[in-house]
């Protein structure tokens, strides 16, 4: 697994927990409100209509697609991870995204469900702006 070899290049001695989850849905009941801060670079460029209705998709997709609009899966992490911070201390969430999805629409929905977001850092590389995305509950 690749996340267990980065363990071992930067010398971590057996302290990482590895989980592996389709979002949140394998994570255990005792991890529920104890997170400070979680990161995510998820899927996040938009995809036509097409691409979606392809019966040929493939795995690969799942590193890029975000969804028709590209923050769909921003969208569905936000809902489930809310439950995994520990409100009692500072909590963050990190997540990366594009200028290539509607960001006025991300914002709207992000603050629909109750965070507010800032952008800490962008970077323009090949052919989009990449943002990294600061929220936490309002
Ligand atoms: C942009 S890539 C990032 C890859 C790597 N984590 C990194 O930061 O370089 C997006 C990653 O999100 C994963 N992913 C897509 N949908 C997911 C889901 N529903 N639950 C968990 N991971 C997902 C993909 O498998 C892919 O590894």
């Amino acid at each position: 697994m690749c996340a267990k070899k980065n363990e071992i290049l930067n010398n971590f001695n057996n302290e990482i927990v590895f989980l592996q989850s389709d979002l949140f849905k394998n994570f255990p009941e005792y991890l529920k409100s104890s997170f400070n801060i979680i990161i995510f670079n998820p899927p996040y460029l938009p995809s036509s209509s097409l691409v979606n209705e392809n019966k040929n998709e493939k795995k690969i997709d799942h590193s890029w697609n975000g969804g028709i609009k590209g923050y769909e899966i921003i969208i569905d992490f936000i809902k489930e991870a809310r439950i995994f911070l520990n409100f009692k201390k500072a909590h963050y969430i990190y997540f990366i995204s594009s200028n290539r999805t509607n960001l006025d629409e991300l914002n709207k929905q992000i603050n629909e469900l109750g965070f507010e977001n800032e952008i800490v850092e962008k970077k323009h590389i090949f052919f989009e702006d990449i943002l990294l995305n600061r929220i936490k509950v309002i």
